[in-house]
């Protein structure tokens, strides 16, 4: 019997149960991550080991650097979840690994690393979307959650609004026409001297700003469509600078930050708020700004929508949700066999 055969008898069976424990493994950008996590809701081990520091002198991530950071990190990040977790590779059933989209030299470490413990130890291998993980990330805040939902995800890479119509599956109801949430956000932080990652930090200084002080806005993003467009707002924030050192007028760079802020979060949550009908779920990176969960949450109110966010610690990446989104794909029975690759663009929908 080959591996593929052996793994398809293992999660035939794990199926008719309906139960695993499932080891999460996420390398597709700046953060090494393993999780244990069982029956796609109840984490036993979360361990997340972040490369910022590495980067932030160059301003952003630096692929190669990142791949050979997950290279050294691996081993001991999965070795640590598993220790957490009280479990060993002979005591999980499966194993879920990011595929895509990311970095592929990033990426490729995870997946390979994933094949070595699939095939060594005769493990069903469960090549998992990272958007779906970050979806996922609110099912395990949210105990009783279910598709079918709206989702607004929101991260470093995408800006996209879904129906989440089954656990393994998106139906695509807007995205940004070019820069994502998180990138715009990272882009003007840098241009306010901020450190990477510029998200957290703008957050921060918005706090002392006036959010009405400039209106920052983009005509594309006043229609009735669900597209969205960041990279006008980020223009407008280098204009007004510019403009402002040119005349040799002072600006406060709080009052920017806050408006900036208040024209991207405005964009996202009245449009997503829009197109959802019960329930709208928040996923990925830029989930972890108060601002924008706080507008979401008040306007999901005010229509009678359920509003949903993850827990903090499962905003920006990490391997739990991997772990959650991971065992869904499991039960519905998607398998990867050792062909496994990295796809830097893997499509959710
Ligand atoms: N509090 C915050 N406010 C605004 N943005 C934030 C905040 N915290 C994190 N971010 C942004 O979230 C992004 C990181 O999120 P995440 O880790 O999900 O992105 P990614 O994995 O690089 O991209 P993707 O998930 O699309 O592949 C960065 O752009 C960061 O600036
Ligand atoms: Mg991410």
């Amino acid at each position: 019997m080959t591996y593929f055969e052996r793994a398809r008898q293992k999660a035939k069976a794990l199926i008719e149960s309906g139960s695993a424990t499932v080891l999460a493994i996420e390398t597709s950008c700046d953060e090494t991550a393993a999780a244990v996590v069982r029956n796609g809701r109840e984490v036993l081990s979360n361990v997340v080991y972040t490369q910022i520091p590495l980067h932030r002198r160059f301003g952003g991530v630096v692929p190669e650097l990142a791949s050979r950071n997950h290279v050294d990190q691996i081993g001991v990040v999965v070795e640590q979840a598993l220790e957490d977790a009280g479990r060993t590779l002979d005591t999980v059933d499966a194993i879920a690994v990011t595929c895509g989209p990311g970095l592929v030299g990033a990426l490729l470490v995870g997946v390979s690393y994933a094949k070595g413990l699939a095939l060594s130890h005769d493990l069903p291998l469960i090549g998992t979307n990272h958007i779906l993980g970050h979806i996922a990330a609110n099912y395990l805040t949210f105990s009783d959650l279910e598709p079918p939902f709206s989702c607004l995800i929101a991260s470093g890479g995408h800006s996209h609004i879904v129906r989440v119509a089954a656990y393994d599956r998106c139906e695509l109801i807007g995205c940004t026409r070019d820069d994502a949430a998180g990138e715009a956000f990272d882009k003007v932080a840098r241009v306010l001297g901020l450190p990477y990652p510029g998200g957290p930090e703008l957050e921060k200084l918005a706090k002392d700003g006036d959010p009405k002080a400039i209106r920052f806005h983009s005509a594309f993003n006043e229609g009735d469509g669900f597209d969205m467009s960041f990279s006008g707002l980020k223009t407008a924030v280098i204009n007004t600078l510019h403009t402002a050192e040119q005349k040799g007028e002072a600006v406060s760079r709080a009052d920017v930050a806050a408006s900036f802020q208040y024209a991207v979060n405005s964009i996202l949550s009245d449009k997503a708020v829009r197109a959802a009908d019960d329930t709208l779920a928040l996923a990925g990176g830029v989930s972890a700004n108060r601002n924008l969960r706080d507008m979401l949450q008040r306007k999901c109110e005010k229509k009678g929508v359920r509003f949903c966010c993850p827990d903090f610690k499962y905003c920006t990446d990490n391997a739990a949700m991997i772990g959650s989104a991971g065992f869904y794909l499991l039960m519905n029975g998607c398998l990867s066999d050792l062909d496994l690759n990295a796809t830097p663009y893997l499509p959710i929908c």
